[in-house]
C-alpha cells in the first residue's frame, strides 16, 4: 500500500507511528517545500542560499538542496538530456518530500525547465506544503552576467543542450512568488521571501485556522 492506503506491486507501504504533524510540533515550525525555479544565471542559489541562511539563524530547521550539487552525488549519472533533466526533478521533489516529511524546511534550487516536470513535483505534496518561486530574469540579463562562462562556451556550441540557447525553458504559468532579479537585490529578495515564508510555516496561525 501507498501512503493513501492503496497497494503498488507487491510492495507495502510502513505507515511511521510519527507524523510529520508531530515532527513539526518538535521543530516549532511548519514544514514545507519552497522550489525555486529559473534560468541559470538568474539568482537560484545565490538567494536561496542567503535565504537558508536567514532561516537558520532564526532557528528554523532548513535545509537547501541545490541543482548543482546534488548533480556531483545523487545525480551525478544524469546528463541535461529532457529525459534526464525529468528525472534530475522526479528525484529532488523524492528527496525533498522526505525532508519536508521530517519536518524540515526544504528550499530546492534548480532550473527545472519545463512546466510539466515542476507540476508533477508538486503534486508529490500537500495542498499548500509546495510554493514554487520564479527567479525571474531575462536571458539577455542571465548572459552579460555569465557567472560561471557556461553561456560563452554553450554559444561557441562547446556546450550542448544549454537551457536559453539549444533547449527550452517554460516561464512557470502560476508560481507562488515571481522575483524579478533585474529590478531585486539579493537582500530585497530574500525580505520579500521571508515574509512569505513565515507566515506559511508559523504553527499557531496554521493551528488556528
Ligand atoms: S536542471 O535543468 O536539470 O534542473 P540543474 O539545476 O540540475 O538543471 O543544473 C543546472 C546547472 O548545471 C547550471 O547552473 C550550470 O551550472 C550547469 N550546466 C551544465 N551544463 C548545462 C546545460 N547544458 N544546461 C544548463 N545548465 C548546465
Amino acid at each position: 500500500m501507498n501512503n493513501n492506503g492503496e497497494l503498488e506491486g507487491n510492495v507495502v507501504w510502513h505507515q511511521s507511528s510519527i507524523k510529520k504533524e508531530d515532527r513539526e510540533i518538535q521543530h516549532g515550525h511548519k514544514s514545507i517545500m519552497i522550489w525555486f525555479t529559473g534560468l541559470s544565471g538568474s539568482g537560484k542559489s545565490t538567494i536561496a542560499s542567503a535565504l537558508q541562511h536567514k532561516l537558520f539563524e532564526k532557528n528554523i530547521s532548513v535545509y537547501l538542496l541545490d541543482g548543482d550539487n546534488l548533480r556531483h552525488g545523487i545525480n551525478k549519472n544524469l546528463s541535461f538530456s529532457a529525459e534526464d533533466r525529468k528525472e534530475n526533478i522526479r528525484r529532488t521533489a523524492e528527496i525533498g518530500k522526505l525532508f519536508v516529511d521530517a519536518g524540515i524546511v526544504v528550499l530546492a534550487a534548480l532550473i527545472s525547465p519545463f512546466e510539466k516536470e515542476r507540476l508533477n513535483a508538486r503534486a508529490l505534496y500537500k495542498q499548500g506544503d509546495f510554493i514554487e518561486v520564479y527567479i525571474k530574469c531575462s536571458l539577455l540579463e542571465c548572459e552579460n552576467r555569465d557567472p560561471k562562462g557556461l553561456y560563452k562556451k554553450a554559444r561557441k556550441g562547446e556546450i550542448k543542450q544549454f537551457t536559453g540557447i539549444d533547449q527550452p525553458y517554460e516561464e512557470p504559468k502560476n508560481p507562488e512568488i515571481v522575483i524579478d532579479t533585474t529590478k531585486l537585490t539579493v537582500d530585497e529578495s530574500v525580505e520579500i521571501l521571508l515574509s512569505t515564508i513565515f507566515d506559511k510555516i508559523c504553527l499557531e496561525q496554521n493551528t488556528k485556522e
